[in-house]
């Protein structure tokens, strides 16, 4: 077996991995059903009680006039591009060079909508306003990922994103958020959800991240954005004849985390520094702004993945599934915390990370 599989298996087997919520299995659904009845009526193709009452209830939470549910945030996302980039008459989009319709959608945007992009800055740090304010080309939208997922959840101060904002109303560009992880940013930026989102002419965010859901994302706008998006909805396909056990998840789901996010948030912190302690490691951000961060490691990859798997068999705390490569001479991985952590007896974190570091001493033979 090699190390990279062992890794995945001790992780799977771990009395108390850290990071998320619980194993997603069926179970997730089970439970977000617990208290249903089964004279409740289901959502037809995008009609009903049950969806058109997550919407607006969405709506209202984020601050926005109307809300449509969709499958995936995939989907939500080139739409609402699309939909900004008709309205403007140019087919030009701005976001940053690791924005999940960059890396990791197989270029939908471009090949469905030959929608062209501009990469906001350099791949290893968050987009500033003088970014926006250098942009050369004409375009429809800006997009902006709060937190920025791929560089650890990092995230600007408030006063820049009032600042990008109020440039992109001057200029008649609009502003779109990536907010995948929307409710997990509140507590560090001390807003509202719809505070942060009346910066934004259009928002998604998602239901099965930070929420924990099976699947689905809200898109939210005003009523003529929505209904634009509403029929690109169909055209995708997205219009299901039901998506109730999404809505019924991602809405059981929201009930019941929204509140922890504050505790999710310190937990991060608390972990961090913790991981910081460790023998050539480094968390990026230093400081989480979020539930989550990345771990750098700045030794060869084998030999991180042989003191993790260590760790993680002889304390069964579970610290991550895998390690990538970040680049010549650091490895990484993301952590994320959810329910998780405040199960764990913190004595056996203690342990845990002392260990981490010894053996990651002893596995540095530089
Ligand atoms: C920042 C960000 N945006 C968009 C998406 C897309 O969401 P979905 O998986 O619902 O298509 C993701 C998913 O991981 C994401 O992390």
């Amino acid at each position: 077996m090699t190390g990279k599989i062992r890794l995945f298996e001790s992780f799977q087997q771990a009395t108390y991995p850290l990071g998320g919520h619980a194993k997603r299995n069926v179970q997730v659904l089970l439970d977000a059903l617990e208290k249903i009845e089964g004279s409740v009526e289901g959502d037809t193709y995008g009609n009903g009680k049950l969806i058109e009452d997550f919407q607006s209830k969405i709506a209202e939470y984020l601050g926005k006039e109307t809300a449509i549910f969709f499958p995936s945030g995939t989907m939500a996302q080139q739409i609402a591009l699309r939909v900004w980039s008709d309205r403007k008459g140019i087919k030009r989009v701005a976001y940053h060079p690791l924005a999940h319709l960059e890396i990791h959608e197989e270029d939908g945007l471009k090949e469905l909508h030959q929608i062209e992009t501009v990469l906001l800055c350099a791949k290893n740090r968050i987009v500033r306003l003088e970014d926006v304010l250098n942009i050369q080309e004409e375009v429809a939208c800006i997009l902006l990922e709060l937190p920025q997922r791929e560089i650890g959840g990092q995230l600007p101060a408030y006063e820049e994103l009032v600042a990008i904002s109020a440039h992109c109303r001057e200029k008649g560009i609009k502003l779109h958020l990536d907010g995948a992880r929307l409710m997990e940013i509140l507590p560090y930026y001390q807003k509202s959800a719809a505070e942060v989102c009346q910066l934004f002419d259009s928002v998604y965010m998602s239901f099965y991240k930070g929420v924990g859901g099976i699947a689905g994302a809200i898109l939210a706008g005003d009523g003529d954005f929505t209904k634009e998006a509403r029929v690109w909805k169909h055209r995708y396909g997205g219009e299901l004849i039901s998506l109730y056990p999404y809505i019924i998840s991602a809405d059981h789901y929201f009930e019941q985390r929204r509140s922890k996010m504050g505790q999710y948030y310190e937990q991060a912190q608390e972990l961090a520094a913790l991981y910081n302690r460790c023998h050539r490691v480094k968390t990026v951000p230093e400081v989480p702004v979020s539930n989550m961060f990345h771990v750098h490691v700045e030794l060869p990859i084998e030999q991180v993945e042989a003191a993790l798997l260590s760790v993680q068999q002889d304390t069964g705390i579970g610290l991550t599934p895998y390690v990538k490569q970040y680049d010549q001479t650091i490895c990484y991985y993301e952590v994320g915390i959810g329910d998780r952590y405040a199960q764990v007896p913190k004595a056996e974190i203690e342990k845990a990370f002392q260990l981490l570091d010894q053996r990651l001493r002893e596995n540095d033979l530089s």
